[in-house]
């Protein structure tokens, strides 16, 4: 199986990357296969929102994978995208990021990319399109107003010239070499890996949705699925699988 980002076409403009991807049978077909856009006139994020693309600014790209690990594990693929984007980040800029589950990528506390995973079923064999935006350069201020206090920019955080095509093969490779892992049985390792960089504890607190309303908690952990461990203010706690999660601090 060729790896990831054997083949990368080149975009100037997309409306999304992952919907370019999932609208064609041929893209879907192509293991490791990446498209990458220099402006996204609709991108997308993950629960619907709208994913703010700033013209040759931002890293924005979606590969197709076809995965060789068993479907109930592919929710780890949102988690194992997350700590390739740290890894990359980490050893190519020397920051320390950290992630918030699922997967945004924090760099001093500000989001600096975001990770949206979709799934394609039917047909021979399972598909997912994994796209990655990452706020290469610039500054938090070329973002619209209600934006800029969440986001941040590698070139902010670093105050050097991103070389963005690095970036983009470090990825990849990272990318490639943890789902390599998955495929050998390696799925306690990613997560474990995830664990190393993820925004848990006590300093961290958020509200989700459970069946008697909305309730507040802290972060604990992830099971083994990769699905988030919430201790609620009760002292109960609570397995969160997706949906709409609301981070406090
Ligand atoms: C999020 O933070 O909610 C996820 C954002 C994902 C953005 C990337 S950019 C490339 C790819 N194409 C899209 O339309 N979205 C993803």
């Amino acid at each position: 199986m060729a790896g990831i980002g054997h083949e990368i076409i080149r975009l100037e403009e997309a409306v999304s990357t992952n919907s370019l991807i999932m609208g064609r049978r041929d893209y879907l077909d192509r293991h490791g296969l990446v498209v990458i856009a220099r402006h996204q006139t609709g991108g997308r994020g993950r629960m619907g929102r709208h994913w703010s693309s700033l013209p040759g600014r931002q890293l924005q790209f979606s590969m197709v994978v076809h995965p060789r690990f068993p479907a109930v594990d592919f929710p780890v693929m949102s988690l194992l995208t997350g700590v390739a984007v740290a890894q990359a980040i980490q050893a190519l800029l020397g920051l320390a990021p950290q992630l918030k589950w699922p997967n945004d990528v924090i760099v001093a506390g500000r989001k600096v990319c975001g990770i949206l995973v979709e799934g394609v079923s039917g047909g021979r064999k399972p598909r997912l399109v994994v796209g990655i935006g990452i706020n290469c350069t610039g500054r938090s201020d070329d973002f619209p107003p209600e934006l800029r206090d969440r986001l941040t920019t590698l070139e902010q955080e670093t105050g050097c010239t991103v070389d963005m095509d690095a970036l983009l093969h470090a990825v990849l490779d990272h990318v490639d070499a943890l789902c390599a892992r998955m495929a050998e049985g390696g799925k306690a390792d990613v997560l474990a890996l995830w664990r190393r960089y993820a925004l848990l504890g006590e300093g961290e607190r958020l509200r989700i949705p459970t069946q008697e309303g909305e309730r507040e908690g802290v972060p604990e952990s992830v099971t083994p699925e990769g699905y988030l461990i919430v201790r609620l203010d009760d002292g109960t706690r609570r397995v969160h699988v997706s949906g709409e999660l609301e981070w406090l601090r």
